[in-house]
């Protein structure tokens, strides 16, 4: 690193932030760095739209868990860039403006894409990678002194964004075959021909922004360039692409998006609607031991799928809320996600093959398809300020700290210090819509109480039997410990046809 001519130490100048050469970079203005900030944020809050909007018709539980991760990053870099936007001389305005065209199509192309294959080529292969090779170009041109505080924020949001891609090229590969990658190909030339609209990856260096500088010609047309050494039929650089003079036409999205609110499950989530066995009511039974409960719990946090499924509804129907609203409810969102993962490795732990165990979805498919999303909002909170008294989350911990399980011990408390987090966000974006939290309550509980369960129906329809899955399961975990199952505890046959999760009498969540 070159240091100044007079100084007198030998440390490094400019608090190592870069080299003299690199801070004389004039290229770029505050003014046009805040427009290429702006299209960096409009991508990052698309993404979070279309991963959000997918999370509940999802049926690869993997994917569904992935797309909350990914929708909470990309929530947390675009509230980052909106913050810095308005560090520019910029209120932050505009920010909610389409930036190009090309941008939006690409973006509502991806957003209504079919199935998961093109919504993983779409993310992962053109958009995400697209963002990424602007960050670096915006690390690359602008000053990284002058304009240190970007810089920093492209650091970090790269970061996340290139665990993105590689995450999105292990899925493709498992996902989207030769026949799919063949099929798609005009698809995926359209998703090319939006970047390239746009300005290429150079995003803000293109047409239609007002910022006059000219992209290099490129001589090759674009369904000629070689894959990413990988035929996946996306150019390697798509900052290379040359520059189209007029919006592509439409392929997917000619068809409005419709947010599908029924939740899927995979092959592993058999017998969706059972509700034959109540693991609350077996957790608040002083009869029974600790280590016995901590399979309970590991139920009621695996089961906790349902809650993105249902949470992506209420983020996906909800218009004109502020920013801070999604970003704070897309971090609750991934948190249950988590929480469901949790449970997943407590299994994996204890040797126990989880898809014998019936995850009940009814909870995220009767609030998604009886109420609206503002009701779904309320039995949330209801549910989740439920969990706050001595009942709840802290017995939940002193459970898992009493049975000799140090990982349910782990899991119990960050699964109570996110539940914490989460009433504050429900009195921040809920209970201040009442007069008092009191009454926000009351309105939760009603709601809920609307929610038609349907137990016996179910049954009559064919859907359930509402098998017992708890003896079966306790018996594999008593034979891994090396103990004789406790008789009372495998006779446990408590289902949720009369009593309501939340004991006031039936909570599918938490
Ligand atoms: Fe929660
Ligand atoms: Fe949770």
């Amino acid at each position: 690193m070159t240091t100044s001519s007079n100084s007198s130490v030998q440390l490094p100048p400019l608090a190592g932030l870069c080299s003299f050469e690199e801070a004389q970079r004039a290229e770029l203005s505050v003014e046009r760095c805040t427009t290429w900030i702006k299209r960096h944020h409009y991508l990052l809050v698309r993404l979070h739209e279309m991963l959000t909007a997918r999370i509940t018709a999802e049926p690869v539980y993997e994917l569904k868990m992935a797309f909350s991760l990914h929708a909470h990053l990309c929530a947390e870099h675009a509230s980052a860039y909106r913050q810095r936007v308005g560090e520019m001389r910029e209120p932050p305005l505009g920010l909610e403006a389409v930036p190009h065209e090309g941008l939006k199509l690409l973006c509502d192309e991806v957003l209504c894409s079919p199935s998961h294959i093109e919504l993983v080529v779409g993310i992962y292969e053109v958009i995400v990678p697209a963002l990424i090779e602007s960050l670096e170009e915006y690390q690359a041109k602008t000053n990284p002194l002058a304009d240190a505080p970007t810089v920093r924020l492209n650091r970090f949001c790269l970061l996340e964004l290139r665990d993105m891609r590689a995450y999105g090229a292990r899925a493709a590969k498992s996902l989207v075959d030769v026949v799919s990658r063949e099929r798609l190909a005009p698809w995926i030339a359209l998703l090319c021909e939006c970047v390239a609209y746009s300005g290429g990856s150079f995003l803000a260096i293109g047409r239609g922004d007002g910022i006059s500088e000219e992209k290099p010609p490129h001589p090759s047309p674009l369904p000629a360039e070689p894959g990413r050494g990988d035929k996946t039929g996306v150019p390697s650089s798509l900052s290379t692409l040359n520059p189209r003079p007029s919006t592509p036409a439409p392929h997917f999205s000619a068809t409005p998006f419709q947010y599908d609110p029924v939740p899927k499950r995979d092959a592993r989530f058999a017998d969706s609607y059972n509700a034959g066995v109540n693991p609350e009511a077996f957790l608040y039974d002083e009869r029974f031991a600790a280590r016995d409960k901590v399979l309970m719990m590991l139920y009621k946090r695996l089961r906790e799928i349902d809650v993105p499924e249902m949470m992506a509804s209420i983020l996906t129907q909800t218009k004109g809320k502020p920013w801070k609203y999604t970003r704070d409810m897309t971090r609750q969102l991934w948190d249950e996600a988590r929480h469901a993962m949790l449970g997943e490795v407590g299994f994996v732990a204890l040797g126990i093959d989880w898809s014998k165990i019936p995850i009940n979805f009814t909870w995220s498919l009767n609030l998604n398809t009886q109420l609206e999303p503002w009701e779904r909002h309320a039995v949330l909170f209801f549910i989740e300020q439920g969990l706050m008294p001595r009942t709840g989350k802290r017995y939940e911990w002193e459970v898992g700290q009493a049975s000799g399980l140090p990982l349910a011990a782990v899991i119990q408390d960050f699964d109570w210090a996110d539940e914490v987090l989460h009433a504050q966000i429900g009195r921040e974006w809920y209970v201040k819509e009442f007069k008092d939290l009191h009454e926000a309550m009351g309105y939760g509980d009603r709601c809920w109480t609307k929610v038609l369960s349907h137990w016996r129906a179910y049954v009559e329809q064919g859907l359930t039997e509402h098998h017992n899955w708890w003896p079966e399961i306790y018996e594999a975990a008593c034979q891994r410990w090396g103990i004789t199952p406790d008789p009372l505890a495998l006779a446990y046959c408590t289902t949720y046809e009369s009593i309501r999760a939340d004991l006031a009498d039936i909570s599918m969540s938490g």
